[in-house]
């Protein structure tokens, strides 16, 4: 067998060998794919989700409407969360499906977003941290903040933040950030560069600001988390898993042009990306588990630097400087 492909053309064993690869891939993802098999209804139960008008979003919003919960869907684009809306109302049968006005890269927005929720909901059970893009080229906000970091990282920690107080009301509630096992790629993290201050590197296909996001997200989850122990509020983040969706759509470089085409063919559906946001928010068994990292389902334990909690602490307190945080803003 071995000798008959090594006669074929140079090409056609390179063909061969790609497809091999990807079939393995596909079958490795499928085989470790995880399930949320909690049936837990969310009737009564108010939810918030940033970036749900499409992709991993979209897909845990319509679980979680098909389970009874008044799901708010957090978006910057009116028209597209509309359009997502009708699709979610019209998948699940329930009405209660609210879109609110959300620009995660401008703290203005943020701040309007959440007094307009203080001001409409009685309570918040549980806030997904979901939105999230990746850019490869750097460009800051109104606030002067990197957009990237700003729109994975500081506009969701100071979402999180003015919301706490009606969550901590609303207790037992549930703080979920969606990150990504891509925060391993980095193995330090200097608190002076969160902002790309000293420099930047986000351009090919070693996105640190990417990573340096989604690591932040890991460690705020975690210092959040020993902030409110007690409080009946968990806070856990995620990876869902390399997903098939839209979220390279802003990377303008070659290896995230690759990664594009590859994912239809080897990786999760939206729908299996969305089981570990889905997990964490309506499962019993995580009802008291706070402050870790989960990817299928499952706790996943992270490296040295993501475990790091007088570095979490650190970037807390950092991220505080960068969103302004004011002290009738702090809710722990
Ligand atoms: N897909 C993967 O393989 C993968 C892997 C690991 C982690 N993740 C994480 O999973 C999360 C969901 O991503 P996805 O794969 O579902 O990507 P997606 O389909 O591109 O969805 C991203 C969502 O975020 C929204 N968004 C982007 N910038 C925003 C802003 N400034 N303000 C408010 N919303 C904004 C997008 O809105 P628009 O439609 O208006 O752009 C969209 O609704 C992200 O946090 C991502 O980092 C994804």
């Amino acid at each position: 067998m071995l000798v008959y492909l090594w006669s074929l053309p140079l090409l056609v064993r390179v063909a061969l060998l790609v497809l091999s690869i990807l079939v393995c891939l596909k079958v490795h993802f499928k085989l470790k794919h995880g399930v949320c098999t909690s049936q837990n209804k969310m009737t009564g139960k108010i939810v918030i989700i940033t970036g749900a008008n499409t992709g991993i979003g979209k897909e845990t919003a319509i679980d979680l409407a098909k389970r009874g919960a008044r799901v708010i869907l957090a978006c910057r684009d009116i028209r597209k969360a509309d359009a997502a809306k009708d699709d979610i109302v019209r998948e699940s049968g329930n009405n209660d499906v609210i879109v609110r006005h959300l620009d995660l890269a401008s703290l203005k927005s943020v701040r309007k977003f959440a007094a307009d929720i203080l001001d409409s909901e009685t309570r918040v059970d549980v806030l997904i941290n979901n939105a999230g893009c990746v850019t490869t080229e750097k460009k800051l906000t109104g606030d002067g903040l990197e957009y990237q970091m700003q729109t994975n990282h500081f506009g969701h920690f100071l979402l999180t933040n003015l919301l706490l107080g009606l969550m901590k009301k609303s207790a037992p509630s549930r703080i979920i950030n969606v990150s990504s096992t891509a925060y391993s790629f980095i193995w330090s993290l200097d608190v002076n560069n969160l902002n790309s201050e000293l420099h930047y590197s986000g351009y090919s296909f070693y996105n640190m600001v990417y990573y340096y996001s989604k690591i932040s997200q890991i460690l705020c989850t975690r210092h959040l988390a020993s902030l409110v122990r007690d409080s009946g509020v968990t806070v856990n983040c995620l990876c869902p898993g390399p997903v098939k969706t839209g979220i390279f759509r802003n990377a303008n470089s070659w290896f995230f042009i690759l990664l594009g085409v590859l994912y239809p063919f080897i990786f999760k559906t939206p729908k299996e990306g969305a089981e570990t946001s889905i997990h964490l928010a309506v499962a019993d068994e995580v009802a008291n588990v706070t402050g870790e990292f989960f990817s299928d389902c499952k706790i996943n334990k992270t490296n040295k630097l993501a475990s790091d909690l007088g570095l979490a602490k650190k970037v807390w307190e950092k991220s505080e400087i960068y969103v302004d945080l004011k002290p009738e803003e702090r809710h722990y």
